[in-house]
Formats: C-alpha cells, sequence, structure tokens
C-alpha cells in the first residue's frame, strides 16, 4: 500500500475499506472502539457503532451515560476499526467531538424498532441498576407505545483531525499512512510499523 493508492480524503477512503470488509462478509464492519477521557485525564473505552459517515463519523447513544460525561468536560475522542477481511486493516481517528442536530437524532430514533426505543427510554444507561427484573419492569410498563426520543437520548460526530490508515503486510513490515488536517486539507505521511 502506498499513498498514491489512497483517496486523497482520508473520509473517503475510510468508506471504501469499510465497504470493502462489509461485501467480504464481515458480520459487523461498522463497530468501532470509541475512547474518551474525562477531563482529569482518566481514560475509557468501549464499542459503539459507526451509524454514519460524511464530515465525521457518527454514533448514538444516552447522553447520560459515562462515555457522554467524558466528551461533555473534554470534546475529544478516537475510535478505531478492525477487520479481518478482505484484508486485515485497522483505521484509527481522532478529533473533536459535536453533538449531533436534533433532527439528525430524531431521523436515527425513528429508524430504529419501537422496541429498541422502548428499551432506550427504560434504560438511563450506565446508572446502576438493582436487578434484570427492574429493567425488565420499567420497559413493561411502556407497554406497546412508540415513545418519542427522550432529550437524553442523541448522536455525536466526531470530525477527525487525524486518520491512519494500517494494513497487514508480510513478517511485521505492515503500512502505515497517516493524515493530518492541515488548513483545509491533510498532510499525509508514512509511519515506521
Ligand atoms: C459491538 C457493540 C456495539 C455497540 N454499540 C453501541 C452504540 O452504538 N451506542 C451505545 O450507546 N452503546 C453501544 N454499545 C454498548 C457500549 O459498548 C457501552 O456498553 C455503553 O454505551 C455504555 O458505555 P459508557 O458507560 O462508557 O457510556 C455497543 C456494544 C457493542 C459490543
Amino acid at each position: 500500500m502506498d499513498v498514491t493508492d489512497l483517496d486523497r480524503d482520508p473520509l473517503r477512503q475510510l468508506d471504501e475499506w469499510f465497504e470493502a470488509a462489509r461485501a467480504a462478509g464481515d458480520p459487523m464492519p461498522e463497530a468501532m472502539c470509541l475512547a474518551t477521557a474525562s477531563r482529569d485525564g482518566e481514560p475509557s473505552a468501549r464499542y459503539v457503532l459507526m451509524r454514519g459517515r460524511d464530515e465525521g463519523v457518527v454514533f448514538f447513544t444516552d447522553y447520560g451515560s459515562e462515555k457522554a460525561r467524558d466528551i461533555e468536560q473534554n470534546p475529544k475522542a478516537a475510535v478505531v476499526l478492525h477487520w479481518y477481511v478482505p484484508v486485515h486493516r485497522q483505521v484509527r481517528i481522532s478529533g473533536t467531538v459535536l453533538k449531533t442536530t436534533a433532527e439528525e437524532s430524531d431521523r436515527y430514533w425513528l429508524s430504529r424498532p419501537a422496541a429498541s426505543r422502548r428499551s432506550a427510554v427504560a434504560s438511563y444507561q450506565s446508572s446502576v441498576v438493582a436487578t434484570r427484573d427492574e429493567l425488565e419492569a420499567a420497559v413493561a410498563a411502556l407497554g406497546d407505545s412508540e415513545p418519542e426520543r427522550p432529550g437524553r437520548w442523541g448522536g455525536y460526530r466526531i470530525i477527525p483531525a487525524v486518520v491512519e490508515f494500517w494494513e497487514e503486510q508480510p513478517f511485521r513490515l505492515h503500512d502505515r499512512i497517516r493524515f493530518l488536517r492541515e488548513g483545509v486539507g491533510w498532510r499525509v505521511e508514512r509511519l515506521a510499523p
């Protein structure tokens, strides 16, 4: 893999690798590990699903969750995606996090099955619950309603400052190409594996 093999726009390149993984049968190519840090630098990581790729990568969550608390204190995050097919690849992205608009969050909310929407309403993500029964009772109390999006649920968009493409090569001499945002464009450089 050489710099000239990659799109000049790293988000278009991400799209290309993502679609290649999906076409090759990866069961969940949109899974990305999201790292955040609190104001005092305490890190934490968890998987979320990439639900949009445009000028950034978008995921949806509960704005009351631990990750959201980190993002409110420190609006920077990193994600990493990893695929074995069609080639062993990794993409790392880091940048600034912005909330999606209410319209965007509404659109995604309405695309989810009603049962998933009820679970999101009943579950205050990352809060402590005494038992599973308690959660199930909260969901049951919503009957078969089609709840509106609660204000505490919505999306975030990570606007990349750095994007790195990694591809496996024989005997550890892997390819790493890093894009660094520079003005309206990107500086591109190769890194030692
Ligand atoms: C593959 C996978 C995808 C997930 N996708 C999401 C997601 O898109 N949004 C979300 O809020 N949690 C998602 N989760 C659950 C999170 O990993 C995590 O448990 C939850 O968001 C609470 O994290 P927090 O307490 O650090 O905020 C996913 C978990 C897995 C394993």
